[in-house]
């Protein structure tokens, strides 16, 4: 790449997305994320294993909602829409947010009253768009969401919105174009579902042009008390607290099926002390910081190596993915740890309050004289 500028997906993979030479590109140079190896959770597992983090939380609005709204607000000025609309957990709503406002389009935004990160629900505020904060979870909101566009002149952006998916496939085309390969094992938070079905498109797509030999297993998910796909119903009053993916009946449930099984992967679950685990731990032991949600997917990973799962599935010693002779697994982290300073604090140590000089300090840290 040396000089050449990097100015989001549309541009770096427009060969793989529904654009024209004409579309009317939105874009805040989204992408480009960095795959960031992680040898302490690495280590965790054992040394047949090469763990990488795919810090999502880097994009422009800090989440990897932004691959997905570049394209669906692009679409949605080329057809001549001048507004959008969507529900969310908060990371859609601040993102949906910016590119209407890059647009200069009108944005409104539902979200599940008292259950949105701070960082996301000020961001769609100064953002400028109108944000309605309903007695209701995410799946209320997104049935209010869906009866508005489908009456009214208004574009959805959710991930219902065929173009968000489109766009959010090109994180499995970056982590294939860093690996030079698919990885093995590709693990994922899941929540309304779009996520998982848009890596496991990306991935089948490099491979259908022989950009790459293998494959990954996707492995998704859920927290334990938002958890319908594993459990196979709706889930009417989902908890967890991870907000970003307390959903109970997520709108893309077959497609992540489809991904799930054709991949030879699995949709399971983790609780909310095994995702407040993973999440200190990625924050202490790799110094990555990202919102809970987020770290469920290490949390799943984590839970799998302890139940033996990598050592009962032995690394690969020959074909495409022997090259370095081990287990290459991707772990997405979907969100930064900014968005959430409220979980954050709580469960970190709090500050220690003292007088204004050298002795209070060191009453409470012992350090050698130099
Ligand atoms: N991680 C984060 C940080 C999210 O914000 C979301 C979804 C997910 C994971 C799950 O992805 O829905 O594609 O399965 N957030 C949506 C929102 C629902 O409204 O921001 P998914």
């Amino acid at each position: 790449m040396g000089s050449v500028r990097w100015s989001g997906i549309i541009s770096a993979y427009r060969e793989f997305l529904p654009v024209g030479v004409d579309s009317p590109i939105v874009t805040l140079n989204e992408g480009n994320t960095p795959l960031i190896p992680a040898p302490a959770v690495s280590r965790e597992i054992g040394p047949q294993v090469d763990v990488y983090l795919k810090f999502e939380g880097l994009n422009p609005t800090g989440s990897f909602k932004d691959r997905g709204m570049t394209m669906a607000v692009t679409k949605a000025v080329e057809e001549g829409s001048s507004a959008v609309m969507c529900a969310s957990t908060g990371n859609t709503s601040a993102s949906a947010a910016a590119y209407a406002a890059r647009a200069g389009m009108n944005c409104i935004v539902i979200i599940p009253d008292g259950n949105i990160a701070l960082g996301k629900l000020a961001q769609a505020l100064l953002h400028g768009a109108k944000v309605f904060a309903v007695a209701g979870n995410f799946d209320d909101a997104l049935r209010i969401v869906r009866e508005v566009t489908a009456k009214y002149k208004i574009t959805l952006v959710n991930s219902i919105n065929p173009y968000r998916l489109e766009g959010q496939k090109t994180g499995a085309f970056e982590i294939c174009d860093v690996l030079g390969e698919a990885p093995q094992y590709h693990f994922i938070p899941v929540g309304n579902a779009g996520n998982i079905t848009a890596y496991w498109r990306g991935y089948k797509e490099y491979y259908a042009k022989g950009l790459v030999s293998g494959l990954p297993k996707m492995m998704g998910f859920q927290a334990e008390g938002a958890a319908p796909i594993v459990r196979g119903h709706v889930v009417e009053k989902p908890e967890t607290l991870a907000t970003a993916i307390r959903i109970g009946n997520p709108a893309s449930w077959k497609l992540a099926e489809a991904a799930r099984d054709e991949s030879g992967g699995v949709i399971d679950m983790v609780s909310d002390e095994e995702i407040v685990e993973a999440y200190r731990f990625l924050a202490q032991s790799e110094g990555v910081f990202c919102e809970p949600a987020s770290a469920a997917s290490v949390a799943g990973l984590l839970k799998y190596a302890r139940q033996g799962f990598f050592t009962r599935h032995h690394p690969v010693t020959v074909g495409p993915h022997a090259t370095s002779g081990k287990v290459r697994i991707v772990c997405v982290l979907t969100g930064h740890g900014l968005k959430d300073p409220k979980n954050a604090i709580e469960f970190s140590p709090k500050p220690i309050s003292v007088p204004a000089n050298v002795e209070a300090i060191l009453e409470h840290v012992a350090l050698e004289e130099r």
